[in-house]
């Protein structure tokens, strides 16, 4: 090799650094600090690079490879860029999870979230209120405000998250790690991706709760600012076990506009209640049809269960038949038409959620009026 090109050749460090911008789309973090990087060889323009991936066939390759040109590629002395891979041997898998753990400060047992994540958990007494659908949109409204996002998709009988955001690649497992898959910035979870078409039967018995704290625990969640929750329909016991597992989490109760609500106010504070969640406020959805302003479905109900739970009306999310097209695409209205009237709603209900963040340090929990109970 001649001297000029021995000169010319990148400096370890700037290999180093060059690495250190190419960053694992799920885990979010730089392969150098993820321990990834098998192999750096040099030899006269060329640079090739072997990438320790946690998983045989990882549907990511193609980013990591164009990363790695991107980055590589622009170093001087070097004209072409080979991208090999391999798998992580067990231990570097444990060395992974070990380091990924690490950073976060633990809440308590169950969830692995950081404290300073915001549980916001959506929840309804009964069923086919439109919790999903929200919970998909609410995620892609506070995506937009610049929090860090994450999806529960906790609904162990319907689990229709994944499809509402347009997520099909499956979560990777490394050592008892699940990493949740990503959508651009939002990352999703959802217990659907774990259970096959004929196990509820196992969401009933008393292995519920276990498999519930042991599936949450081991989730990597990475560092989040919000993290919602798409509760099962109604206040039985997957919803109770998921209101003790999710520690410090807050609750929206979603609403329909007819104004018996009532009943449904009762149980869904009576579950915030045994669970130690706050309300946050309530939430009536399918409210007048856009355009015409028709009230379908009648009107009053997002008030009657704001006052009967004395906490604020958040939003009335119009009916809007976009809502349910746009989620069967999997492309949620807010991100795919920021503009429409029921897409502006929702951004105004992220903001005022926002605004209702409980101050640091202040952990008092609102005792919650149990509407009907004497008390
Ligand atoms: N504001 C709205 N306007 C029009 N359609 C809506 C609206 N909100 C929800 N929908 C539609 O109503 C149906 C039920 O919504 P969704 O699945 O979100 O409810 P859910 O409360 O999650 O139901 P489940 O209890 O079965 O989980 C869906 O077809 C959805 O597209
Ligand atoms: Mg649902």
């Amino acid at each position: 090799m001649s001297r000029l090109s021995a000169m010319q050749q990148p400096t370890p460090q700037q290999i180093t650094d060059a690495l250190a911008k190419v960053i694992d789309p799920e885990l979010k973090k730089p392969v150098t600090e993820l321990g990834m990087v098998r192999n750096v060889d040099v030899e006269g323009t060329h640079i090739a690079v072997t990438i320790a991936l946690t998983v045989p066939g990882c549907p990511l390759r193609h980013s990591f490879e164009e990363q790695v040109q991107r980055e590589l590629g622009g170093l001087s002395g070097i004209e072409t860029v080979s991208t090999d891979f391999d798998i992580m041997s067990p231990e570097e898998k444990a060395a992974l999870t070990a380091r990924l753990r690490g950073g976060v400060n633990a809440r308590t047992k169950g969830i692995s979230l950081d404290r300073s994540t915001r549980v916001l958990a959506v929840a309804s007494g009964k069923g086919g209120v439109g919790k999903s659908t929200l919970t998909a949109n609410l995620a892609a409204a506070f995506d937009r405000l610049g929090h860090r996002t994450g999806v529960l998709d906790a609904d162990v009988y319907g689990h229709s998250i994944p499809h509402m955001l347009g997520v099909h690649q499956r979560p990777v497992v490394v050592d008892r790690m699940i990493v949740p898959p990503v959508r651009d910035d939002l990352k999703l979870m959802s217990i659907g991706f774990f259970l096959d078409e004929n196990e509820p039967v196992m969401w009933r018995g008393p292995m519920l709760h276990r498999a519930l704290e042991q599936f949450l625990s081991d989730v990597h969640w990475g560092e989040l600012d919000t993290l919602l929750v798409d509760m099962p329909p109604g206040t039985g016991d997957v919803s109770i076990s998921l209101g003790q597992l999710l520690p410090r989490a807050e609750v929206v109760v979603v609403t329909t506009p007819q104004p018996a609500a009532q009943q449904v106010a009762v149980r869904a504070a009576q579950m915030a209640q045994t669970t130690n969640m706050r309300l946050v406020g309530a939430v009536e959805n399918m409210s007048a049809l856009v355009g015409s302003g028709e009230e379908i479905f009648g009107s009053g109900g997002g008030e009657a269960l704001a006052g009967a739970l004395d906490v604020p009306l958040l939003a009335k999310i119009p009916l809007d038949p976009r809502l349910r097209e746009s989620a069967d695409r999997g492309e949620p209205l807010v991100w795919e038409d920021p503009e429409a009237e029921a897409s502006l709603e929702i951004m105004r209900l992220a903001e005022a959620i926002a605004a209702t963040r409980r101050e640091e340090g202040l952990g008092i929990v609102k005792s919650l009026p149990v509407v009907g109970a004497s008390s």
